[in-house]
């Protein structure tokens, strides 16, 4: 089973490639799937600003697109903010993919962070 840390630093290797040049604010995710897969993902943004997509939801929709639905896991990090969270919209894309045991993680520091779901989108819409 891969570690936390392992995947903050997969998040991490991710954000190496964020293509942010209208933020400069440069993002990794690491999606860890039910089937034990890890999936990486960096925000890349566009001249049109609206366009740009999260880290997270690149990650995401690289795992949906490899057949995978179901999150065990994500890291999140950026090298520009203690403790990078996801964005409302993230958030209600990752609950679209969540497991009872979905873990959110985060990194403070040298400190790990690890939220529920529910934790971090409480009342959040579902069909
Ligand atoms: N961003 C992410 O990739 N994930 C987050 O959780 C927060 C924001 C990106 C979007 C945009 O490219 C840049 O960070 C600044 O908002």
């Amino acid at each position: 089973m891969v570690s936390y840390e392992e995947l903050i630093e997969k998040a991490k290797e991710a954000s190496l490639n964020a293509y942010a040049p209208y933020s400069n604010f440069k993002v990794g995710a690491c999606v860890l799937t039910d089937k034990g897969n890890i999936y990486q993902g960096c925000n890349f943004e566009n001249a049109s600003y609206g366009l740009s997509i999260c880290a997270e939801r690149n990650a995401i929709g690289t795992a949906v697109a490899n057949g995978e639905t179901k999150i065990k896991a994500i890291a999140i990090y950026s090298p520009n903010m203690y403790n990078c969270t996801p964005c409302g919209a993230c958030r209600q894309v990752i609950s679209e993919f969540k497991t009872d045991e979905t873990v959110v993680i985060t990194v403070a520091g040298n400190e790990i962070i690890t939220n529920s779901i529910e934790e971090l989108l409480p009342g959040g819409f579902t069909l």
